[in-house]
């Protein structure tokens, strides 16, 4: 069985630990889970051995997961880097750090980058994931494992495309949010209560998503059963058209996909 740390135990940082425990991935014993944040040790001791800083305990463990804000990563590094043994496994989830620079700050050679995305809380995220050249097929196997207890995985070779996993995917559930959000206040609009206008739209997105994922019929073609020539849908999408809608939503994956590119520069 795996011992695993887990530093920066916020959003993330639980969610791992949570999903490690419930797939048998590691005994709670076994996972030690470094939190700076005094507020978030009680609601992290149900879920492993809480301590506040890096130290030596760290020597004796396979993996370690980097999640804390990218940010604050800089003042990890030496922490780290004092006790890491060249087997140990690293798994950073820190939006926007390229490889290389873990690998120069730590000076380490096995690292697993990935990007996850929030609704892996109820392990039904997408973790898009990359590994350094000198990391083992061995390590990735293990990191794949690890990360697929929070939902799906996918594995790029090509570091770069973590930026658009990010536009995609690691930023996607805030547009999902957005639109659903517009949508709700248009039913108040139209003389609803918030609560029957939430109703409706959560459930249609429910249900198109099943029908999408269990439907041979494209994209377009769903669209196109659900506008029939002169009717509603077809005004809503006609001024969608005109208002560039499809456009604007291109533009904000380019504009994610660029500061994410931005980020891993500074
Ligand atoms: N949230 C997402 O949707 C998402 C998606 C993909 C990737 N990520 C990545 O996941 C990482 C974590 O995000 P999050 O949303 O879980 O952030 P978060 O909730 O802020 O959690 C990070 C935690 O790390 C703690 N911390 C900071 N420095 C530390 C240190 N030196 N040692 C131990 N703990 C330390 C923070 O404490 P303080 O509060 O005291 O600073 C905070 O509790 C980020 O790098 C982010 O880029 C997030």
């Amino acid at each position: 069985m795996l011992k695993i740390a887990i530093i920066g135990c916020g959003n993330m940082g639980l969610t791992y630990a949570k999903s490690f425990l419930q797939y048998n991935l590691v005994q709670k014993e076994d996972l030690l889970l470094i939190e700076k944040n005094a507020e978030n040790k009680e609601r992290l001791l149900p879920f492993g051995n809480v301590v506040n800083h890096i130290d030596e305990q760290i020597q004796r463990l396979d993996v370690i997961i980097l999640a804390v804000k990218p940010q604050d990563s800089k003042a990890v590094y030496p922490e780290l880097k004092k006790y890491l043994k060249p087997s140990q496994l690293i798994i950073s989830i820190m939006a926007g750090i390229p490889i290389k620079v873990l690998e120069e700050n730590l000076g380490h050679t096995s690292i697993v980058r990935a990007m996850p995305n929030t609704p892996a809380q109820l392990g039904m995220g997408i973790t898009g994931f990359t590994a350094g050249k000198h990391t083992k097929i061995q390590a990735i196997l293990k990191a794949d494992n690890l990360l697929n207890a929070t939902g799906k995985t996918i594995f790029l070779e090509d570091e770069n495309q973590l930026d658009a996993v990010t536009a995609l995917s690691g930023s996607g559930p805030a547009y999902f949010y957005y639109i659903i959000n517009a949508m709700i206040e248009a039913g108040v609009k139209m003389g609803m209560e918030e609560s029957v206008a939430a109703l409706l739209v959560k459930q249609t997105m429910n249900g198109s998503f099943h029908l999408m994922n269990n439907s041979d019929k494209s994209l377009q073609e769903l669209i196109a059963n659900v506008t029939s020539k002169g009717g509603t849908t077809e005004a809503a999408l006609n001024k969608f058209k005109e208002m560039g809608l499809e456009d604007t939503i291109k533009q904000g994956l380019y504009a994610a996909e660029n500061r994410a590119k931005e980020l891993s520069k500074l």
